[in-house]
């Protein structure tokens, strides 16, 4: 178990660089399987979740070389179709290697990805998307076994606009000899992220981005290159970080329409923001506003960003009322920044925040990943030391985030 170490008090200033996105990465990892031949991917960043994706993909049979940022698979030699359950275990989605694994082989077993911090998390979706296609299901034996002689295009309409469901049932249409039309599909940007991906490698898919969907099944994909979008996520947190500290940032490598949500309640909030091409500037004000946040898929305010803006809010003058409409269970965060002095009252999916003037250091436990970066913020204004343990969770989903904030004028240490 990891530590960091914060001494809170110190205004960021200055550029930082935002990371290749984790949401990107995982799903076009993945997708590599789809590939006959070799891939290289580049700007993926170097975290834990991405470390266990290559494992898997090593597992499967996959040669897998990195070298920094720049990833190669290749695929050609794919000899397994399990999931194993520890590493399934190690990371929730992994569940997107099914689609990319019945899109190459026409097999896929692996368990169930479980619950975890955040909520129940079903794969529902993801099955019946498959259903949709053809694909037989049997999950009488405590494990999933998916198979078919081949994938069955068709129309498959989401209950619900999921991420990972709409990119498996992209990953298992990619390779056929038919039409596939996902309706009410997630529009989010690593989607698009997605397509571009497959569609350079050869494929031929349309829509994404928006909440249609259409792949034109191909017989195989070629060799690719392909750059790894930014992480929005990452560049929405360091945009809070300027924010909660009465900084000046200023972000390069962005893709600011893909954050407007996040842009415009931290306007909201006081903030004077500059948007170049792929550059954001941030102005703190010397003292934050409230405001409100209902989480919703994209476009709307990402749940992601959650916990990281009601970091931010619990400073803020009046009061700010957070509604979480995606996971049932995303406040674990709350009762950590409770030990810190912020004032919160929780009910349901509601979250009412009462601003505080200050913040004191506490040692406190990160139970998520964006609840555990929601108190490394909170650490960079407590007054004294803030000790954030179990910051694993921190590090499943954000490159050397310590590093990036120091380099702005943080305090961290990280203790191992
Ligand atoms: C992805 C992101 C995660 C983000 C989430 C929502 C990755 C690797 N992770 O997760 O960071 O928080 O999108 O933006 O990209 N649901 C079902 N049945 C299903 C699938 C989902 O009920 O079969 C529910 C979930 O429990 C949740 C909601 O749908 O309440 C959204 O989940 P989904 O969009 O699927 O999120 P993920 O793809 O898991």
């Amino acid at each position: 178990m990891s530590t960091y170490i914060i001494n809170g008090g110190k205004k960021l200033e200055g550029e930082v660089k935002v990371s290749g996105s984790k949401n990107a990465s995982l799903p076009i990892l993945a997708a590599c399987v789809l590939n006959n031949g070799i891939t290289k991917l580049y700007n993926v960043p170097n975290i834990e979740d991405t470390k266990v994706m290559i494992e898997i993909l090593k597992y499967l049979g996959c040669k897998v070389k990195k070298s920094n940022d720049k990833i190669i698979v290749d695929a050609r030699k794919i000899n397994k179709f399990e999931i194993p359950e520890e590493l399934m275990r190690k990371m929730r989605s992994s569940v997107i290697l099914a689609g990319a694994l019945l899109g190459r082989i026409g097999k896929a077993t692996f368990s169930y990805p479980g619950g975890c911090d955040i909520g129940a998390r079903p794969i529902d979706l993801h099955l019946k998307a498959f259903e949709n296609l053809g694909i037989n299901i049997n999950k009488n034996t405590g494990y999933i076994i998916c198979k078919c002689d081949k994938i069955e295009p068709n129309k498959i309409n989401l209950d619900f606009p999921s991420v990972g469901a709409t990119e498996n049932a992209i990953l298992a249409s990619t390779l056929t000899s038919g039409t596939t039309v996902i309706t009410n599909a997630a529009m989010e940007p690593e989607i698009v992220d997605l397509q571009e991906f497959l569609n350079k490698a050869g494929a031929k898919i349309s829509g994404a981005g928006t909440n249609e969907i259409t792949i034109n099944g191909v017989a195989n994909l070629k060799n690719v290159g392909y750059k790894i979008m930014p992480d929005r996520i990452e560049a929405g947190t360091l945009l809070c970080a300027g924010a909660i500290t009465g900084g000046n940032i200023t972000l390069k490598e962005v893709i600011p329409k893909n954050i407007a949500p996040v842009i415009e309640k931290l306007e909201e909030c006081g903030c004077k923001i500059d948007i170049k091409k792929d550059e954001i500037s941030l102005q703190a004000p010397k003292k934050l506003k409230a405001t409100s946040i209902k989480t919703m898929p994209y476009p709307g305010f990402p749940t992601d960003l959650q916990a990281i803006l009601a970091s931010v809010l619990t400073v803020a003058k009046g009061t700010s009322i957070i509604v979480e409409n995606i996971f049932e269970n995303r406040y674990k965060y709350a009762s950590e920044l409770m030990r810190m002095g912020a004032k919160f009252t929780i009910e349901g999916r509601t979250a009412i925040i009462k601003g505080t003037r200050k913040l004191n250091g506490a040692d406190v436990e990160a139970t998520d990943l964006r609840g555990g970066a929601a108190l490394l913020i909170a650490g960079l204004i407590a007054k004294g030391k803030t000790r954030i343990n179990n910051i694993e969770y921190i590090l499943r989903g954000y490159e050397n985030i310590d590093i990036k904030l120091n380099m702005l004028g943080a305090k961290i240490t990280k203790e191992v």
